[in-house]
This record gives structure tokens, C-alpha cells and sequence, in this order.
């Protein structure tokens, strides 16, 4: 059979990296978090005083990037999420990136991959593509309280504002912009638990031809 590539794609805070990482463990393949790509860019080049809205600029920097020396623990914040999804939006730099996922993807035991276009420009051809997506109110909720039990206070309101224009801007774009493949199998984890959720990602894996 062919390997099982597993592409799993979706808006900020639905859950895709836990999935993701759960499906990986569970089915025993390497797994990429493609957004860390992203947002090591996206804190190169505003440390290196890159003006972000700068297509030609920002590519360098994606260039340059060594992809397999990413330091996660200094990506995860807010701040790098806004980063990566401003320069996210330049062709230069996603194209800079495609080599190294597409190359990861090809890994003869399978993989999975988790972003916003794996299963419509990176892996079209996977076998299992998964739309994770929730409503921004649970999306924020969830992050709200994620940051809270870190014991960061900030506001719900806030943080759905921050949801809300980062979907608007990952959405908006005209570079391969976050939408499910034709043939991606939507879940949607607005009512679901971890759990319930792992257990439904599962089940569309096991389906899958
Ligand atoms: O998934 P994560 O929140 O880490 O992604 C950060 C940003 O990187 C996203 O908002 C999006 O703009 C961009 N991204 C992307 N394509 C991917 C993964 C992430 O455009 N495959």
C-alpha cells in the first residue's frame, strides 16, 4: 500500500496540533508542524528589522532558514503566531518552504503534516486529508483558558479578536489561502472533547482507502 500521509489542516486554536501529534504517536509516523516554519520566519525577519509586508524580503529570510534547527519553545507565543501569518501571505516565502515539507512528506514510512495547506498545495495527494475547524468563540475560549491555567490573564474579548483577524488574514489571501481540500474530511471540534475528537480523527484515518 502507499505510505500513509496524513495532512491535517485548519484554522488557529481548533486543536490540529494535538491531533495531529496524538494521530502521529498512535500510527507511529514522523510528524511536522508546518506553522513553526512559518513562525520561525516570521521572528527571523523582525529581528532582523525585515519590513514584514515586504514579499521579496521576507522570501530571503525564508531562504536562509534552517529548517531543521527550529527552536520550538521560542515559537509558540501569540506574538509569533501574528508574525508568521503576516509573512505567510508572501508567495516568495512559501515557496521558500515547500521543498522541506514536501520532502518530509515523501518519507517512505508516511507522515503527518498539520497547517493550512497541506492537503490543497503541499500534499495534494495525500491519503487522508482532515479540515480540524471550531468556532472562534471555542477557539478563544480554549486559548483563554490555555493561557490562564499558564496563569497569563488576558481578556476573552481579546482573544477573540486575535482569532477572528487571523482567520480573516489566512483565509483572505491570495497565496494559498486556508480552506479544506475538495476532498478533505471536515471535523469540527467545537462540542468534542480531546478525547472524542482523537477518537473521530481515528476513525476517518481507519476509513480512509
Ligand atoms: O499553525 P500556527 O498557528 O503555528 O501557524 C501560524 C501561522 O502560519 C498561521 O496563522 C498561517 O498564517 C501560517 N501558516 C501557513 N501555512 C501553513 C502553516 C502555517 O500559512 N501550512
Amino acid at each position: 500500500a502507499a505510505p500513509l500521509t496524513i495532512a491535517i489542516d485548519g484554522p488557529a486554536a481548533a486543536g490540529k496540533g494535538t491531533l495531529a501529534k496524538r494521530l502521529a504517536a498512535h500510527y507511529g509516523l514522523p510528524y511536522l508542524d508546518t506553522g513553526l516554519l512559518y513562525r520561525a520566519v516570521g521572528r527571523l525577519a523582525d529581528e532582523q528589522g525585515v519590513d514584514l509586508d515586504d514579499a521579496e524580503a521576507a522570501g530571503a529570510v525564508a531562504r536562509a532558514l534552517d529548517a531543521g534547527a527550529i527552536d520550538e519553545a521560542a515559537l509558540r507565543g501569540r506574538e509569533a503566531g501574528e508574525l508568521a501569518s503576516r509573512v505567510a501571505a508572501h508567495p516568495p516565502v512559501r515557496a521558500a518552504l515547500e521543498a522541506f515539507q514536501r520532502a518530509f512528506a515523501a518519507d517512505p514510512r508516511g507522515a503527518v503534516l498539520d497547517g493550512r495547506d497541506i492537503g490543497t498545495v503541499i500534499c495534494p495527494g495525500a491519503r487522508v486529508k482532515i479540515f480540524v475547524t471550531a468556532s472562534a468563540e471555542v477557539r478563544a475560549r480554549r486559548r483563554t483558558d490555555e493561557l490562564a491555567a499558564k496563569g497569563r490573564t488576558v481578556e476573552y474579548e481579546r482573544i477573540l479578536a486575535e482569532v477572528r483577524e487571523r482567520d480573516a488574514r489566512d483565509a483572505g489571501r491570495a497565496a494559498a489561502p486556508l480552506k479544506p481540500a475538495a476532498d478533505a474530511r471536515l471535523l469540527d471540534t467545537s462540542e468534542l472533547d480531546i478525547e472524542t475528537a482523537f477518537r473521530a480523527a481515528c476513525a476517518i484515518v481507519d476509513q480512509a482507502p
